[in-house]
């Protein structure tokens, strides 16, 4: 760059002078070696200040024509200048919108999605056929007292049930079990409600039983029980026909046969048709007409109430509609199977 002095640049050397600033302001990497670039061709230690200055000296015919000189530098620069900036900024976009781009091509990854039990969703569908004939839900503990898992029940101090085989004690001094039927639950109902009584026991219930391929020390139940004035066996037959058609399909027969539990008299094993099955019938439930003993024992009049009560399996049910085989399948917890309900 030549030194230009303060009267007698040329135009010449100015033009010089702005192709410079201009081809170095259109080289600049970046917008920071473009300001120093601004700094250097524009600045107040710049060629154009000096020029600027040194214009006090001239006559006011050579100051004109400098000015517009000057000025149309300034312009040429200031054009350069910001053709530079749009472009580095434009380059800058460019280059931030390929590095986030995103392929929307690429397939999505799917999730696992979960979804409830086998178990689970036969007993909901169970507890709904129930509800939906106007029955309640009723809960109960799992650790129970022998008062309610037996003695309301009309299960004498001697049955075989409560044989330790059967039953897991939790303290055989304070008679505290782990329930071996939701039957406690209703126990439950009838000493704390007035008939009518309409309430289905969903539960896990606990037997000192070996696993095998139908044999679990702990499965599900759906109990049920009615208790209002002139419930008779018929409406037991009604209510269990109309669940296992909606269960099993809209075809099925039911019978009943004669069967004994400590709680009901009558009481009766519910069979369901059941096509392939040797016999045509398969075993789904026990019921029975709750024993007058149970309900007085529980504080319900049994000259003024009589009631009916069932217990099924849900692992049975589910077994069946779905030909599982082996009860173990339910408990194992492999997706494998589990992914396929
Ligand atoms: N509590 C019985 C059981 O656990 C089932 C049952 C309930 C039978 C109600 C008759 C009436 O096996």
């Amino acid at each position: 760059m030549t030194e230009p002095t303060p009267n007698g640049s040329s135009v010449t050397d100015l033009n010089e002078l702005q192709d410079e600033a201009t081809r170095a302001a259109s080289d600049a990497s970046d917008l920071d070696a473009l300001d120093e670039v601004r700094v250097r061709f524009t600045g107040k230690r710049s060629p154009l200040a000096e020029l600027q200055q040194g214009m006090r000296d001239l006559t006011p015919d050579e100051r004109k024509e400098r000015g517009q000189q000057l000025n149309a530098f300034k312009a040429a620069f200031a054009a350069a200048y910001d053709a530079r900036r749009d472009q580095l900024a434009a380059d800058a976009l460019r280059a931030r919108l390929e590095a986030e781009r995103l392929d929307l091509t690429v397939p999505a990854r799917r999730l696992p999605v979960g979804r409830p039990h086998l178990l689970t969703q036969v007993e909901h569908e169970m507890l709904d056929v129930f509800v939906g004939m106007g029955f309640a839900v009723a809960e109960g503990p799992e650790v129970e007292s022998g008062t309610y898992n037996f003695d309301l029940l009309n299960i004498e101090p001697d049955h075989p049930a409560r044989q330790e085989m059967d039953t897991i004690y939790v303290s055989r001094e304070d008679d505290v079990v782990l329930r071996t039927h939701t039957s406690p639950v209703q126990a439950r109902v009838m000493t704390t409600q007035e008939p009518p009584i309409a309430v289905v026991c969903p539960g896990r219930v606990f037997r000192a039983d070996a696993v095998d391929a139908t044999h679990s020390p702990v499965f599900t139940q759906v109990e049920g029980l009615v208790v209002a004035e002139g419930i008779t066996m018929a409406h037991l037959r009604g209510t269990l026909l109309a669940f296992a058609r909606r269960l099993f399909g809209a075809d099925r027969q039911i019978r009943m046969r004669p069967s004994f539990f400590p709680f009901t008299e009558p009481s009766a094993e519910i069979d369901v048709t059941f096509e392939g099955h040797p016999s045509g019938w398969l075993e789904i439930l026990g019921a029975g007409m709750v024993d007058p003993n149970v309900l007085t024992a529980c504080g319900i009049d049994p000259d003024r109430y009589t009631g009916f009560a069932f217990g099924i399996g849900v692992e049975r049910v589910a077994m069946l509609r779905h030909g599982v085989s082996d009860i173990r399948d339910l408990f194992d917890s492999d997706v494998r199977f589990l992914t396929r309900f």
